[in-house]
């Protein structure tokens, strides 16, 4: 048995940080922001949304796209490393609030790769055959982890919201295959350091400004051109398809540059490549989604085409997924 994906939404939220906001938060400038990352704006969070708040309004969506009871919802799953809070789940609040009163759910932690990471396991769970229909969100309030005083990071990071149904695919399209990675090894280079149980929140990891992310930019930059490119490149020649074959590449947006490498080792033509960074910045579980949901509002993609995920981040974790698209809302 296949998966497939039958409905697709996303969620960002109203409030927009721009790059001239940010001159006058931190030593920075549009033209440096842009030039470097390809961001021009970020949606941010407005006082008292946390992340199932975005998710629930993309269940919301998605519910409505595919004219289904949240009552028919078996399984929630979030890749998310803002949860609302540590416990109870995400997954478990949007439950809640969309009264998804038959679905078990739990939330998945692989940062930038959660989308794709929560993707492999959903699609897993329906083909088990157990399983017929599986919320899974990439979401996240990186509002919440970033140091506004620190401008390697603040420039880089947004809120936002993607997710997809999975069901049982009635023909061969669907999720076809995938390659996912973890190397622990890449810890250090992107991290937020307190706030779990090696460094307990306290005055000090407050002082000290441990509940932030901190990175490597350059190091990171590096290993996701790397990761991206060489996942993807491995799934097409196990699924004998030439880059050609590809209608769209929609990978993380972390930043423009990474993303041109990556399609340039590759060989893919601009026409095939999904870039949506310059509104939403990186929103890291959510990029996927949120930008499968522009491909698919922007008739980017058609029933039958090949589309491949890619993804790169904290842990790390990268990977990619191969997708023959369905009939999908
Ligand atoms: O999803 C995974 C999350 N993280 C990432 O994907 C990060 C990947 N890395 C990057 O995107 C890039 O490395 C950055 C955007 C973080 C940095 O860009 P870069 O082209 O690698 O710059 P750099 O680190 O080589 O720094 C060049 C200069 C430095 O100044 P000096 O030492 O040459 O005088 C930085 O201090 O740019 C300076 N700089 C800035 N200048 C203005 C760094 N950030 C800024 C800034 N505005 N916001």
């Amino acid at each position: 048995m296949r998966t497939t994906i039958t409905a697709v939404a996303k969620y960002l939220p109203e409030r927009v940080l721009t790059n001239s906001d940010l001159e006058k938060m931190v030593n920075t400038s549009d033209e440096w922001i842009l030039s470097r990352t390809g961001i021009s704006e970020r949606h941010i969070v407005s006082d008292g949304e946390a992340t199932s708040d975005m998710c629930t309004r993309v269940a919301e969506q998605i519910l409505e796209k595919r004219g289904i009871s949240s009552k028919e919802l078996d399984v929630i799953i979030v890749g998310t490393v803002t949860p609302d809070m540590l416990l109870p789940s995400t997954a478990a609040l949007i439950q809640n609030q969309i009264s998804a009163t038959n679905a078990w759910g739990f939330d998945l932690s692989a940062a930038c790769s959660g989308f794709l990471f929560a993707l492999e396991s959903g699609s897993k769970l329906v083909e088990s055959g157990k399983y017929q229909k599986v919320l899974v969100m990439g979401a996240d309030t990186m509002s919440s982890i970033i140091d506004y005083e620190d401008r390697e990071t603040c420039i880089l990071f947004g809120d936002g919201a993607g997710g997809v149904l999975l069901e049982p695919s009635s023909n061969d399209s669907g999720i076809l295959d995938s390659l996912l990675y973890t190397d622990g090894g890449g810890g250090n280079f992107l991290k937020m350091p307190a706030g779990g149980s090696q460094h307990p929140a306290s005055h000090d990891t407050v002082n000290k400004r441990l509940h932030y992310i901190t990175q490597e930019g350059r190091e990171v930059f590096r290993s996701a051109i790397r990761g991206m490119a060489d996942a993807t490149s491995e799934l097409l020649k196990l699924n004998k398809l030439r880059i050609e074959d590809i209608r769209l590449f929609i990978p993380h947006q972390a930043n423009k540059r990474i993303i041109d490498s990556c399609t340039e080792r590759l060989g893919l033509t601009p026409e095939q490549v999904m870039i949506n960074i310059e509104h939403c910045a990186n929103t890291t579980g959510g990029t996927i989604p949120i930008a499968l949901a522009e491909a698919v509002e922007t008739n980017r993609i058609s029933t039958g085409d090949y589309v491949v995920l890619a993804a790169f981040g904290a842990g790390y974790t990268w990977g990619s997924i191969l997708i023959r698209w369905d009939n999908c809302t």
